[in-house]
């Protein structure tokens, strides 16, 4: 028989675990593969963490290495330290590192140390700020990598003007959409936030913000807030708050004249099958994440992205979003384009069609023959 290649997975944060969960689970239904999670613990709150694996139907991770919060030096050092442990202890043959967060380029570096073979999924992807800290961790994690699955054309192009071998870079389309794909149905029989919320379909915004460009200072939280002051005049905004907002809104004393604005709802983070119901029934979305600029392009919900770039320009070109910085007038009259039935409209990217996963280990497979 056959040895089954052994591999370790890591995640650390919410926006992994829709990436890992499709892989996880086409490497069961595949077979071939010994498949072993881990967990950084970076993101660890039940709903920042726990609830994702319940819906997502994520196994239990093997491992926990109760990183949690700290600066961008201690997370990633804590997960070297820790990560390296489980590797020396396993000796796996294969890492598989997903997304751009302080986990990922740790768990890129680890393998490559010990001369195990690295995969990552969403190679490729650039914002050109090399500011941010996904930005760094995004390159960091290429150069280390020994395959490098990408989900749009100019991610190929992005990784060959970096030197990268072509061989090693495989356009395998979007993984976040095999979640989607998986998951759509459920969360329509499912969730019952509209209900909760007392919301029609149709009749809101929903809002997402949580990069340190907008929150971790005090001005630019007030910048947000006046904003969302006008906006909310326009259209309802449901906005589940991330930790990190949060956490600095108190610190700058503003959670109050958030909470005073009459049509801005404010809720917990929210699991993923209330947050796709969420936004397949949104009017628009504002958000300064990744993965929602991509959710709202397969489900053709216009998306303004309140930051200056993105590394997904695939969903500018060919989708639903449009790129706003935080400029109010800017916002406004996109909005009012919207509500007046003048929305931007796009098209799916190829290959984001629900079977990246598959693409992914039949890949693996062939080169680990
Ligand atoms: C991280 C990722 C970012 C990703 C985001 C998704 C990096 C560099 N950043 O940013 O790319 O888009 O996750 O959410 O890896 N916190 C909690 N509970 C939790 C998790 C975090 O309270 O379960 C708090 C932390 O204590 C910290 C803040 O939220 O104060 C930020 O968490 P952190 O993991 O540092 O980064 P994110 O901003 O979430």
């Amino acid at each position: 028989m056959k040895t089954k290649l052994k591999t370790l997975l890591l995640v650390g944060t919410r926006p992994n675990l829709m990436k890992i969960a499709p892989l996880m689970k086409a490497m069961e239904e595949k077979g071939g593969f010994e498949p072993i999670l881990v967990h950084s613990g970076q993101h660890y709150d039940q709903n920042m963490s726990q609830v994702f694996f319940e819906q997502l139907q994520i196994p239990k991770p093997d491992y926990h290495l109760g990183v949690g919060s700290g600066k961008h030096g201690e997370q990633i050092a804590k997960t070297l330290i820790h990560f390296e442990e489980v590797v020396v202890k396993l000796i796996p043959r294969l890492i598989v590192v997903v997304g751009d967060v302080n986990s990922t380029v740790a768990g890129a570096l680890v393998g490559t140390r010990y001369g195990i073979k690295v995969a990552h999924v969403e190679a490729g992807l650039r914002s050109f700020n090399w500011e941010m800290p996904e930005e760094q961790n995004r390159v960091l994690t290429d150069r280390l990598s020994d395959f490098l699955f990408t989900h749009s054309p100019e991610a190929e192009i992005n990784l060959l003007n970096e030197g990268i071998d072509s061989q090693k870079i495989f356009f395998v389309g979007n993984i976040m959409i095999d979640s989607l794909v998986r998951f759509r149905a459920q969360a329509r029989e499912r969730s019952t936030i509209l209900k909760r919320l007392q919301l029609t379909p149709g009749s809101y915004s929903l809002l997402t913000l949580h990069r340190p460009s907008n929150v971790d200072t005090k001005e630019g939280l007030e910048k947000i807030i006046r904003l969302l002051r006008m906006v909310q005049e326009r259209i309802k905004i449901i906005y589940p708050i991330h930790p990190r907002t949060q956490k600095s809104l108190d610190k700058f004393g503003l959670s109050y004249y958030l909470k005073d604005l009459s049509n801005l709802v404010l809720i917990e983070p929210i699991g993923y099958l209330d947050f796709l119901s969420l936004t397949e029934k949104a009017k628009l979305v504002m958000t300064d994440s990744g993965g929602i600029q991509e959710e709202t392009t397969y489900l053709n919900i216009p998306c303004l992205t309140l930051r200056e770039e993105t590394e997904r320009p695939i969903t500018v070109l060919k989708g639903t979003n449009t790129i706003v910085g935080t400029d109010e007038d800017r916002i406004l009259a996109e909005i009012e384009n919207i509500l007046n039935g003048n929305p931007k409209r796009g098209i799916i990217p190829e290959l984001w069609d629900g079977k990246t996963s598959e693409r992914i280990i039949n890949i693996l497979l062939e080169k680990f023959d």
